[in-house]
């Protein structure tokens, strides 16, 4: 088997070129970080948990109609993308305050939005992803303005939808990250939904107790960090068949 050609690695994922032009494996790995890579650890079974929720959310969300970047799951930990020019704005979503939200002004966790809040921050470890409005990333050139519109309309619609996803399982969606791309079909350019929406991007909280089902667990030393993701995964029907104890997966070639 000859070794597949890794073309980028981070914090969570590794991306590895895939069997045809135009795609990509996704690999997702147990290791976790916070704090802009400040808090580091292993969550055991997270990269196989999140590689299940995130096919299972992105493909319910393209059945709505929700251009992504997801083709299939391909086992335990990869799942096969299209290759997609990433846009370097990570577009937050939040219903309810929490996290940075609540600590900038000053409002309570749990506070819910009067309405809800698109928040853009750019894409730099180095930079410590600050958070940028529409005129930066417009003038910078990150994104032209319809992109921008795209991403936005496209932001609400899952944040819509998995609001109600969630309602249905006894969660509450508290805010979430979003990452876009630019495919390119001949000479054809479509923005669609790229990464992943999985319990490490989301908040997530129990309906009746705000139990935190999320990363926020694992940022916070709240315990319990690897039940939460099963429990995430237990509620949207979709844990691995054999059980927690299933989590290690198959050893992939790399
Ligand atoms: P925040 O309250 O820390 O700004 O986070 C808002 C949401 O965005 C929360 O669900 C976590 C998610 N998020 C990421 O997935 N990656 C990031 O780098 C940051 C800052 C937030």
């Amino acid at each position: 088997m000859s070794r597949r050609r890794r073309i980028y690695e981070g914090r969570a994922k590794v991306l590895f070129e895939g069997p045809e032009p135009g795609t990509l494996v996704q690999y997702f790995k147990d290791d976790a970080s916070a704090f802009n890579n400040k808090k580091q650890g292993v969550i055991t079974g997270k990269g196989v948990l999140n590689n299940r929720i995130s096919e299972y959310l992105m493909s319910r969300l393209s059945e709505i109609g929700v251009p992504t970047h997801f083709v299939r799951r391909l086992n335990m930990r990869e799942q096969l993308i299209r290759e997609v020019e990433i846009i370097p704005i990570e577009v937050v979503v939040r219903n309810v305050a929490a996290g940075s939200l609540s600590k900038r002004f000053g409002i309570p966790e749990g506070t819910p939005l009067p309405r809800s809040i698109i928040e853009y921050y750019y894409k730099s470890e180095e930079l410590g992803h600050p958070m940028v409005t529409e005129e930066h990333i417009t003038a910078f050139g990150w994104a032209a303005p319809q992109d921008l519109d795209d991403m936005v309309a496209l932001a609400l619609r899952v944040n819509d939808y998995l609001s109600g996803l969630f309602l249905g399982i006894g969660l509450k969606l508290v805010d979430f990250k979003l990452e876009f791309g630019r495919l390119w079909e001949e000479d054809d350019m479509r923005i669609v939904l790229a990464d992943e929406i999985s319990p490490d991007n989301c908040r997530l909280w129990d309906i009746k107790t705000n139990e935190k089902l999320d990363k926020d667990r694992f940022r916070q030393d709240l315990g319990k960090v690897e039940e939460a993701y099963q429990e995430v995964a237990r509620r949207l029907g979709i844990l691995p068949e054999g059980g927690p104890g299933d989590v290690k997966g198959p050893k992939t070639l790399q």
